[in-house]
């Protein structure tokens, strides 16, 4: 097994006139976990969403544990089974009980039966905290814990890497901590992870490289006390006092 997990070459995204990203080259290595932080609209959601096809890049290329997804002949589907997604929202079935939540892609994509789909799923939520969940329905669940099952529904599928959007951004601010937790803990246990947040705290103690994206570019990288503890360019300053500190007049 190759050491790089992801990598992303050249790659461009234009939407009709606008271009979204301009030229992105991301290697993310096995058991890494890198942070993407930058101001809205910098592109970074786009990234996260060409990593597995969500969105079709405009050029470059994209490979997951060696397999181009990009390839006009890629098997798409095998290779989107390797990768783990989290959103903002957790998307989960409001119809359907947690565990079915977290059996219902086992069994129809990795064609598990009931049991065994049954078996790994309380597995993953014994692995964010909610093993005694399994029967609640979605609405039953704080957002903190519906976002939790969501990342045990993610990790259910056995992926290689797992991409994080935003997901602590639509909780209430005392229910960050727990997400936060089980992200840290699956750090901790090997998971090479590739996360876009806003929670500076985390990106310091739990990445071990930090993107800055700007205007659909990587404009600074590095390990965290580098880029947030002592960023070099102006632009990266600027955001950091920003968010660092909202009340803080920048422009
Ligand atoms: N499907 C789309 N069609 C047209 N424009 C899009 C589409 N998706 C994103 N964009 C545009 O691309 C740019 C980058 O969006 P993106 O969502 O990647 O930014 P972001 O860095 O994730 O921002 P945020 O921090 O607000 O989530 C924005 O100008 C956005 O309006
Ligand atoms: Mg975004």
């Amino acid at each position: 097994m190759s050491d790089v997990v992801i990598e992303i070459a050249g790659l461009h995204k234009s939407f009709g006139s606008l271009e979204v990203l301009r030229g992105v080259d991301v290697r993310v290595r096995r058991g890494e976990v890198v942070c993407v932080i930058g101001p809205s609209g910098s592109g970074k959601s786009t990234l996260l969403r060409c990593v597995n096809l969500l969105e079709e890049p405009t050029a470059g290329t994209v490979s997951v544990d060696g397999a181009e997804l990009t390839d006009p002949d890629a098997d798409i589907d095998a290779a989107r089974r390797r990768i783990g997604m989290v959103f903002q929202q957790f998307n989960l079935f409001s119809h359907l009980s947690v565990l079915d939540n977290l059996t219902v892609a086992q069994r129809k994509v990795l064609k598990r039966d009931k049991q065994e789909a049954e078996r790994v799923a309380r597995e993953n939520l014994a692995r964010v905290g909610l093993a005694e969940k399994a029967d609640s329905m979605p609405a039953q669940l704080s957002g903190g814990q519906q976002q939790r099952v969501a990342i045990a529904r993610a990790l259910a599928m056995n992926p290689q890497v797992m991409l994080f959007d935003e997901p602590t951004s639509a909780l209430d601010p005392e229910l960050v901590g727990d997400v936060l937790g089980v992200m840290r803990q699956l750090a901790d246990e090997g998971m090479t992870m590739l996360v876009v947040t806003h929670e500076m705290q985390f990106a310091r103690e739990v990445a071990d490289r930090v993107l800055f994206m700007d205007g659909g570019g990587i404009v600074e990288q590095g390990p965290p006390a580098e880029v947030i503890g002592a960023p070099k360019q102006e632009r990266t300053k600027t955001f950091l006092a920003r968010v660092l500190d909202p009340t803080h007049a920048v422009e």
